[in-house]
């Protein structure tokens, strides 16, 4: 069974007459409890990737499959309902409420969920606990390192108990030694079976998932071709078109 499906999704922007083109035709499955990194130069589509994954956008054209589930015929709250389901998000700069603990934070989720307080509680304390910040969960996220807010957004992003985290450059905010530690944490809730994709800059991350996709002016790259910058491309390939 595969958590998610896409096929020939496209993504266009107008930017003041001007249309650009993130994704031009991405076809991509990710199987349960896999873990795939997303990696290509700055502007190749891997964040309007990621956001099309999330239901953060609707994909211009193309087929997206999430859950079995077809998302564009799905209704705003039925949307919304198999979102918090089924997705966690973990962002490069952490994306915490900055006026709540790193405990209310983690409880926000449970609390869209409409969980009763005591039970949600006691969930996030335990999540928070699992990613080793028992001792911080009275802290604002100001008051933690960059490391330990990431283990907060991870801990919130787990405490749905998801099928599928989607996470976006989740060490590009911290140093070599901390991001290797969050990896290692990522991977930790990977070898429990939650599916796994992460945008990354560094080859060293994505060789320690089990697929890397390369993305190039918003095409996925095909097997065989050289991933590196100034590779050709079989087709043609430039980020913006004139809007005829
Ligand atoms: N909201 C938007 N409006 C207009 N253009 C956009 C919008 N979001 C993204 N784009 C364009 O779409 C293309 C892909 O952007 P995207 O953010 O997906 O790249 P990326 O691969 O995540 O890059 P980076 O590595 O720098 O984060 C870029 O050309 C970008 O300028
Ligand atoms: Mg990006």
């Amino acid at each position: 069974m595969n958590v998610l499906s896409l096929t020939g999704i496209c993504r266009s922007y107008d930017q003041g007459g001007t249309r650009v083109d993130a994704l031009r035709g991405v076809d991509l499955a990710v199987a349960e409890g896999e873990a795939v990194a997303i990696m290509g130069p700055s502007g190749s589509g891997k964040s309007t990737l990621l956001g099309i994954m999330g239901c953060l956008e609707p994909a211009t054209s193309g087929s997206y499959l999430l859950a079995g589930q077809d998302v564009s015929q799905l209704l705003p709250a039925a949307l919304a309902d198999l979102r918090g389901r089924f997705l966690g998000f973990v962002f490069q700069s952490f994306n915490l409420l900055p006026r709540l603990t790193a405990l209310e934070n983690v409880e926000l989720p449970l609390l869209y969920a409409r969980m009763p307080v005591r039970q949600r509680r006691q969930a996030a304390r335990d999540m928070l606990a699992a990613v080793g910040l028992a001792d911080r969960m009275d802290h604002l996220p100001s008051q933690l390192s960059g490391g330990q807010q990431q283990r907060v957004a991870i801990a919130r992003a787990l405490v749905n108990r998801p099928r599928l985290i989607l996470a976006d450059e989740p060490t590009g905010a911290l140093d070599t030694a901390t991001g290797r530690e969050i990896l290692s944490l990522l991977r930790q809730v990977n070898a429990r079976g939650t599916a796994l994709v992460v945008v990354t800059h560094d080859p060293a991350i994505a060789a320690q998932l089990d697929r890397c996709i390369h993305l190039r002016d918003g095409r996925v790259v095909p097997a065989g071709f050289p991933p590196v910058e100034d590779a050709p491309m079989p087709a043609d390939g430039h980020g913006a078109t004139a809007m005829a």
